[in-house]
């Protein structure tokens, strides 16, 4: 296999070159920016349990739900800036070289960094939606002191507008994503398992639909072998900025 610095140099031609360059994230994106993955050993889900994000269960025990919600969330996740990988990607949007970002982070974090077209496949957690009117309310007016936060127009129980297991993706998201992975031909994976249903099927479908695949990921995942055409083994935060010294510095020697 070649270098990294063959492959980043490939993958920087092809994203400079590409017609129609469209992102995929996942929790890797994110962890430097100090928001744990959910998977492996020190994802999220070796120290709280799932549940408390099964729709059936939060329906049932809401205070439950909340207290861990409020605590990985917001008063964690909350906090929490966007690296240098997000900023990366907002250049390249600023660049006009980037078309769309497909995330399946919930953090807000792309649209802090300045990225304007993202499809969030499962929703946002700076949003909060009632379960009763479906009135939506950002998360920074609602006061989470007092749990579970209600309604401030009916009083109903109120939900993070992010999907718990068991709930279906946002129609909008969805197709929207999966019309894009089929327009893209250059198709950038970062820091994601593939392991869950569906979201793991757009990459397919870009690959299928005739995208070149370029993944960033320390680990090779469930793509790797599969789809991917150049694997860049390293932290988003780390490959990103030299793949866009690369795009730069190629531009300029084209002026
Ligand atoms: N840079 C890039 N990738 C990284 C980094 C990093 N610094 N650190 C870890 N990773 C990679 C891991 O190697 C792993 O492949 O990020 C991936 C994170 O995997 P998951 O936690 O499974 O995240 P993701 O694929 O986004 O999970 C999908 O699962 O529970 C649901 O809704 C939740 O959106 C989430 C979905």
């Amino acid at each position: 296999m070649p270098t990294l610095e063959r492959r980043l140099l490939k993958a920087a031609h092809m994203m400079r070159t590409a017609g129609n360059l469209t992102v995929f994230t996942g929790a890797g994106v994110s962890v430097e920016s100090g928001i744990p993955p959910f998977r492996g050993s020190s994802g999220l889900w070796q120290k709280y349990d799932p549940q408390v994000l099964d729709l059936g269960y939060f329906h049932h025990n809401p205070l439950d739900s909340w207290r861990v919600i409020r605590e990985i969330f917001y008063d964690f996740f909350g906090k929490a800036k966007p690296n240098a990988a997000h900023l990366a990607l907002a250049k390249l949007e600023e660049m006009g070289l980037l078309r769309c970002i497909i995330t399946q982070n919930i953090d807000n974090l792309h649209q802090e960094a300045g990225n304007t077209i993202i499809h969030e496949f499962h929703g946002n957690s700076q949003v909060l939606r009632c379960t009763q009117c479906e009135q939506h309310f950002p998360a920074g007016e609602i006061d989470l002191a007092v749990l579970p936060p209600k309604c401030l127009h009916c009083g109903a129980l109120l939900k993070p507008d992010f999907i718990f297991f068991g709930e279906a993706i946002p129609m909008d998201a969805f197709h929207l994503s999966q019309e894009a992975a089929r327009i893209a031909d250059v198709f950038v994976i970062i820091g994601s398992t593939g392991e869950v249903m569906p979201a793991n099927q757009i990459p397919v479908i870009a690959k299928q639909s005739g995208a070149k695949i370029i993944e960033i990921n320390p680990e090779p995942s469930h793509y790797t072998h599969a789809i991917t055409d150049v694997y860049l083994g390293g932290k988003a935060g780390e490959i990103m900025p030299r793949l866009m010294r690369k795009i730069e510095n190629n531009l300029s020697s084209k002026n």
